[in-house]
């Protein structure tokens, strides 16, 4: 597998390379060290019947930080045999307790396990993917994105809506930017209004994140959809949503920006099913 970027070998070519269509399966907060076996399956399923170009690891891919739990989830990354891999971290991946780690070298497992780069980026004629760091050591939970963050990202966006207008533009977070429910507006992002304004303005199509263990679909005020995706395999769910993934569907040819399927775990059949799709199209 590649990371964005960076060539570590990859397993096979992209799969849908010169179809002008590209697939991404976005895995968030897995939360390794609580995952489920069945799921865990399940989802390595999916992946091969559906044979993703992309895998978007949105953040909190381990429950406490260990090594153990890193080495477990770079193992079943290996397993989804998904050629390219666009990952974050999440508040979860740096240490909690650890605190020479937390305090000097927060991300050095993440890194061991997921690579060098905290904001790892990838462009095609097609595609731009921007990943953007909100962990901090010094916050438990909270994200934050920095007024230079905002702006770095904004110059690459609006670069891109004035060279490629239609190359589809993807950044990806940890913590929410917006939030479809009240209960959940202290998970979002500080530093989110001006990212809203600024990214949106510069012709953000989809900023996909997690954290919250809870999907859905939401159009931006200023342009945009935030994509948010449910724990992948973690027993961490809300009693309202289950497991689930989302896979994002990019048609160059389509007047679409994309099509956000979500696909749930289904116990009873122990299988993911498509349960709700969304056309993304611009006003
Ligand atoms: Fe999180």
């Amino acid at each position: 597998m590649s990371t964005a970027g960076v060539a570590h070998g990859e397993l096979r070519s992209a799969q849908h390379e010169g179809s002008g269509m590209q697939v991404l399966l976005q895995v968030s907060d897995p939360h390794f060290g609580t995952e489920r076996p069945p799921v865990l399956e399940a989802l390595v399923r999916l992946a091969h019947a559906q044979r993703p170009d992309w895998l978007l690891l949105s953040g909190d891919i381990t429950q406490r930080a260990t090594e153990a739990q890193f080495a477990a989830a770079s193992a079943f990354v290996q397993r989804l045999q998904v050629p390219r891999l666009l990952a974050l971290p999440g508040n979860h991946d740096i240490p909690l307790w650890h605190l020479p780690l937390r305090l000097l070298r927060p991300y050095a497992r993440y890194q061991a396990a997921f690579g060098n780069s905290l904001e790892p980026e990838f462009e095609s004629a097609d595609l731009l993917l921007l990943a953007v760091n909100t962990t901090r050591w010094w916050r438990h939970q909270d994200g934050q994105l920095s007024a230079a963050q905002v702006q770095r990202v904004a110059d690459r966006l609006a670069d891109s809506t004035r060279a490629r207008p239609v190359q589809r533009r993807v950044v990806m977070v940890h913590q929410p930017v917006a939030v479809a429910l009240p209960q959940d507006i202290p998970d979002r992002l500080h530093g989110h209004a001006a990212a809203l304004e600024q990214w949106g303005r510069a012709g953000v199509d989809l900023i996909v994140g997690g954290h919250i263990h809870r999907p859905f679909v939401l159009r931006l005020p200023h342009g945009g959809w935030a994509v948010q995706a449910g724990t992948a395999v973690s027993r961490r769910v809300r009693p309202e949503a289950g497991n689930s993934v989302n896979v994002i569907r990019i048609d160059f040819t389509a007047a679409e920006r994309a099509t956000v399927e979500r696909w749930d775990h289904d116990p009873v059949h122990d299988a993911f099913v498509q349960r709700q799709v969304h056309h993304l199209r611009r006003a």
